[in-house]
């Protein structure tokens, strides 16, 4: 693991990796809670998404990616909506849908670097990046409360990691 003062990097070896990031978020949350995820095609975005959505109380085969219907909100522990951006080519395609992001629900925007300017200063970055197999997770905390989110995270991790 790697740290500076905002951004953390954990390597994750597999799609179970991937999972129990999404899983630990899921406990974690709260409504106005904005995590964004950025990472190429086939990068684990929609994987962490599901672990997290699920983690709410959520049916898992629920959670399909929202690539096509741009956004799919779902109900469990707490309101999420789940955006997918790779189509928008205009952050202010985002606005336009009007969805709680920031307000009364937990907003997970995948493609996020598509919709930066979007997106409230305050929200948790998480970059996957192709590594050797498995992915390189880039962590970025832009205020007080996803800095909580992420100490919160790594916190979980790596009590999990010593049971
Ligand atoms: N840490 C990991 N190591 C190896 N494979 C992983 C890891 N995390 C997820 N995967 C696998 O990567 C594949 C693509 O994942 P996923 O569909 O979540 O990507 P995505 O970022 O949503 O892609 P797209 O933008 O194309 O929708 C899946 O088969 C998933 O199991
Ligand atoms: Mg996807």
């Amino acid at each position: 693991m790697s740290d500076t003062t905002a951004t953390t990097s954990l390597d994750l070896e597999n799609d179970d990796a991937t999972r129990r990031v999404g899983a630990a978020l899921g406990e974690l949350v709260a409504p106005g809670d904005v995590i964004g995820l950025i990472g190429d095609l086939g990068a684990g975005k929609t994987t962490l998404c599901k672990a997290l959505i699920a983690a709410l109380g959520v049916d898992e085969d629920d959670v399909t990616s929202p690539t096509f219907v741009l956004a799919r909100e779902h109900e469990g522990r707490i309101p999420a909506v789940h955006v997918d951006c790779y189509r928008m080519q205009y952050a202010a395609e985002l606005t336009l849908l009007d969805l709680p992001i920031g307000g009364s629900a937990l907003a997970l925007i995948e493609w996020a670097d598509k919709v930066a300017e979007a997106l409230p200063a305050d929200h948790l970055s998480l970059e996957l990046d192709h590594q050797d197999g498995g992915r390189k997770l880039t962590i970025r905390a832009g205020g007080p409360r996803s800095e909580e989110l992420k100490r919160g995270l790594l916190t979980r991790l790596h009590s999990s990691q010593g049971a």
